[in-house]
């Protein structure tokens, strides 16, 4: 087979500027070893998110010259929302500005105040991402994650490890079902891996969703690379494009909220999808009141157009392959180097096993933001924890992500990511933990402040220090 090539030409680029080891150890004094505080310029590779961090096509920047900027009935929310109806098949669709607008106006309909005495309200997904657990809690309600048994093992290899325990979700509706006002269903779960959830899996819910009479609501910010590990994966399925795949997703729910900033391929921006009329109209309210009128949801018109574009770019089969090549392709080179993650590696990142990196750190000292900042101290990449740093005790697993913007990084650029990971894991004994100094209530990770604790290498030395000597 010959190589998978990155199917673009870069037609415009952007700088990296170049920092030393010491250079770098200064600032994340100054962040308060947070490396969502250190300044982008202080980064040589950018692996925080693969959210909103995407180049966008010359297609999308000719979108972005042709968007309408009129308040209402814009051409542009014309030809955002044709797309998304030919891609979703739904009818009612909101724009919003991201993501989580979409999970705070879906909390707000359809977790309405509960009756007295009856106000427990549980919603289950595979796993929640960070912001729809904040949003669900923020409601007063509790997320419940049912991840199936190898989906919470990091190094269990099986093709669907982001599958909803069907069993769980039973059981839980059996015992709960009158506290439950819908069930949701994350694709691909972030939380434990940007792993899949096969079709066969997504129609068992349904199904018990039909029993039980519950709307199912799908986090669809990855649908895209969903479907092509379902084509790739599932034997059934191999004959059906990513496309039909997608669509048949998306015909098993009744609503989904999805963040645009990921394989919308744009910078900013999101979605709103409603099947029932009703919620649709309160939805409608909702936006209005906060975010701005239906037919602009917070953004630009040029927004819009860029979305519009991106959603059919996202189901483009020779990019899919290549992205998920691309992403397989960092996992088996740090694997070969010794580096466990979790296996195999997801659609949109590669998660480091951190409690496997750092033994000797126990999870109360945060092995994942010790490895994090191992990172960037030692090649000055940015990763993130998602870990007990920011899921707390909900964690299933240390980690943390490489995660790998669309279209953005070259081959090289992931061989110079393969190189530093292996730098740090050579040096990992030395590491220590932290203390958390000061802890947010509520998404904790992005305003955390942090100290290392006394590392308990004998010679006293960092793992970076002696890295960045080498
Ligand atoms: N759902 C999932 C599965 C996500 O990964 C994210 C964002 C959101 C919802 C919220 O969307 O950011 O547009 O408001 N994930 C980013 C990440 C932040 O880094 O994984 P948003």
């Amino acid at each position: 087979m010959r190589t998978i090539i990155e199917p673009f030409r870069i037609k415009s680029v952007e700088p990296i500027r170049m920092t030393t080891a010491a250079e770098r150890r200064v600032h994340l004094r100054e962040a308060g070893w947070n490396l969502f505080k250190i300044a982008a310029r202080d980064v040589i590779i950018d692996l925080l998110t693969d959210s909103g961090t995407g180049a966008m096509s010359s297609e999308q920047w000719a979108g972005i010259m042709r968007g309408d900027e009129s308040y209402a009935g814009a051409a542009s929310y014309e030809r955002f929302r044709e797309t998304i109806h030919r891609i979703t098949g739904f009818h009612n669709i909101l724009p919003t500005h991201q993501g989580r607008a979409s999970e705070r106006i879906l909390a707000e309909v359809m977790l309405p105040p509960g009756k007295a005495g009856a106000d427990r309200r549980i919603v289950p997904n595979n796993a929640h991402f960070d912001t729809t657990r904040a949003n669900i809690e923020h409601a007063g309600a509790e997320a419940v994650d049912l991840l199936t048994p190898p989906g919470r093992d990091a190094h269990a290899i099986a093709p669907f490890k982001g599958n909803m325990d069907v069993g769980a979700l039973e059981r839980l509706l059996a015992a709960d079902g009158d506290c439950i006002p819908f069930v949701m269903v994350t694709i691909t779960c972030n939380s434990n891996g940007g792993q899949p959830v096969s079709l066969e899996n997504l129609r068992a819910v349904r199904a018990v969703c039909d029993t039980w009479r519950k709307p199912l609501i799908l986090d669809a910010a990855r649908f895209a690379e969903n479907a092509w590990f379902i084509r790739t994966r599932e034997s059934a399925e191999s004959a059906r494009t990513a496309r039909e795949i997608a669509r048949e997703a998306f015909d098993l729910c009744d609503g989904a909220t999805i963040s645009a900033k990921k394989d919308g391929m744009v910078n900013i921006g999101g979605v709103l999808l409603l099947r029932d009329d009703e919620l649709f109209a309160r939805a409608s309210d909702l936006l209005i009141l906060t975010e701005g009128f239906v037919t602009y949801g917070g953004l630009a018109g040029r927004d819009l157009d860029a979305m519009a574009i991106g959603f059919d770019e996202a189901l483009d089969e020779d990019y899919l392959r290549y992205r998920i090549r691309s992403i397989e392709y960092l996992g088996e080179k740090l694997e070969a180097g010794g580096v466990r993650t979790v296996r195999p590696a997801g659609g949109h990142a590669v998660y480091l096993d951190a409690a496997a990196f750092c033994p000797h750190i126990r999870r109360e000292e945060f092995p994942g933001q010790a490895v994090a900042c191992a990172l960037y101290e030692t090649g000055g990449v940015r990763s993130c924890e998602i870990g007990t740093v920011m899921l707390g005790s909900h964690a299933p697993m240390e980690l943390v992500r490489l995660a790998i913007p669309r279209r953005t990084y070259t081959q090289s650029h992931i061989d110079y990511v393969v190189e530093t990971v292996l730098q740090a894991h050579a040096h990992r004994e030395s590491l220590s933990g932290f203390r958390m100094t000061h802890a947010p209530s509520q998404l904790r990770h992005f305003t955390a402040a942090f100290e290392p604790l006394p590392r308990r290498a004998a010679a006293g030395t960092s793992a970076m220090a002696a890295a960045s000597r080498a």
